[in-house]
């Protein structure tokens, strides 16, 4: 277990928590040092960090040292094991994102080599800006770590995501020694199939491809290796072992070829049911007439393709998207496409589901009663259902 953390305080309502998650990291035996922007220190006083690690905290790079020897934000980075940003406003999310070295906490952020632990803190509209979330993703396709916000109340009286996960949330996430899923691969399909009409028009399905990433991420966070498959995606797929593709026809061999070696198969992407039956190899042209006609084909249903090759131990996961009769639908489809999973979501709330970050899935087994996982955020979705997923993989292979 690592034993030199670096914690990283910026100037959100959230710096009381911060306080506490020092408290956490101090008592759990760490050496904890902190740098505080100066904006931070509005918000809580240096000498509550100082009394609390027993270390002097850091705050001005310029600063004429007390300890001459060394340039602090070099040293600092080369002597944390973990380096944690909590909380982490917009602004430092934004700069550290592209690059920005003006004050100590981020010219120590550019030497320091491994992932950092980034808990975003803010306003809902600060956190759902889509500079912010662009920064954010930027942030995670460069390999850092992600504590996604909570949903809830905020200081600022109004309600949504942003606040800070909690002091506990973060050091379980940082330092939990469980890795559930250590030596299972998790294979995960994502994002939407395109059916190619010509070479410049295509048919698709709705899917941001947030929810099999989120799956992705949460998989690798609990210690799987991860392979995924991804069809069109509007996020990014940086950072994962990925197979991009095209037709409901590519995934599929895509699939096939890496699901040998699965523990657990999440099917989360949309593939599209029905392919172009005459693929036109030229683009087809404007003319007068008022109509044209595409003739429609089946897509082989990925499945069903796969389940005479599942093997004994593995466990398939799968997506039903249902506008009505959610319960029955699900149901069918568990057993009809030999699925020891099925995640149903209801696809006529607007709350949830497609392009939103939240979700709310009601998880169909063969051998538990439904249960559902309330409106969370997409990456507490995807965690229980791989805490869920592991639990079956554990009773199918004698380990539970
Ligand atoms: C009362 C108050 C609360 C604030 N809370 C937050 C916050 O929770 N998250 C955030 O991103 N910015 C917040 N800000 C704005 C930041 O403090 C501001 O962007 C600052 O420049 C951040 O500097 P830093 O990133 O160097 O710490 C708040 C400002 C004030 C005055």
């Amino acid at each position: 277990m690592s034993k030199r953390i670096l914690l990283g305080v910026t100037g959100g309502i959230a710096c009381y928590k911060s306080v506490h998650l020092c408290r956490l990291m101090v008592k759990a035996g760490f050496e904890v040092k902190v740098i505080m922007t100066t904006a931070a220190c509005s918000f809580v006083t240096p000498l509550t960090f100082q009394a609390i690690t027993g270390n002097r905290i850091y705050i001005n790079e310029f600063e004429a040292g007390t300890e001459p020897d060394i340039i602090e934000h070099v040293w600092l980075a080369g002597w944390a094991d973990e380096f944690i940003i909590a909380p982490a406003t917009a602004n430092i999310i934004a700069k550290i994102a592209h690059g920005i070295a003006d004050d100590l906490l981020t010219s120590t952020v550019l030497p320091y080599k491994k992932p950092i632990k980034i808990a975003p803190s803010m306003n809902v509209d600060m956190y759902a800006n889509p500079v912010t979330q662009k920064n954010l993703a930027l942030l995670a396709s460069l390999g850092h770590d992600l504590i996604d916000p909570n949903t809830g109340e905020m200081a600022c009286r109004t309600e949504g995501k942003g606040r800070m996960a909690e002091p506990e949330e973060i050091f379980e996430y940082v330092f939990s020694k469980t890795k559930p899923l250590a030596g299972l691969t998790v294979l995960v399909t994502a994002g939407a199939t395109a059916e190619a009409i010509d070479p410049v028009r295509y048919i698709t399905n709705r899917s941001s491809g947030k929810m099999g990433l989120a799956v992705a991420r949460q998989a690798k966070a609990l210690g799987a290796e991860v392979k995924l498959v991804a069809g069109l995606t509007s996020v990014s797929t940086d950072g994962f072992d990925t197979v991009k593709v095209q037709s409901a026809l590519e995934m599929l061999d895509a699939v096939k070829n890496a699901v040998q070696n699965t523990d657990i198969l999440v099917m989360a992407a949309a593939v599209a049911d029905f392919r172009v039956a005459e693929y036109s190899g030229a683009k087809i042209k404007k003319t007068d007439d008022d109509e044209i006609t595409l003739r429609l084909i089946k897509n082989p249903d990925i499945l069903k393709e796969l389940a005479p090759m599942k093997k004994n131990g593995q466990v398939f996961v799968g997506f039903a998207a249902e506008s009505d009769n959610l319960e029955e639908n699900a149901k069918k489809k568990l057993v009809g496409k030999g699925l020891d999973m099925i995640a149903a979501n209801d696809i006529s709330r607007k709350d949830i589901g497609f392009e939103t970050d939240d979700n709310e899935i009601v998880i169909f087994s063969a051998d538990r009663e439904p249960f559902s996982t309330g409106k969370v955020s997409k990456d507490k979705v995807a965690e229980r259902l791989l805490l869920f997923a592991k639990e079956l993989h554990g009773k199918k292979n004698g380990s539970v």
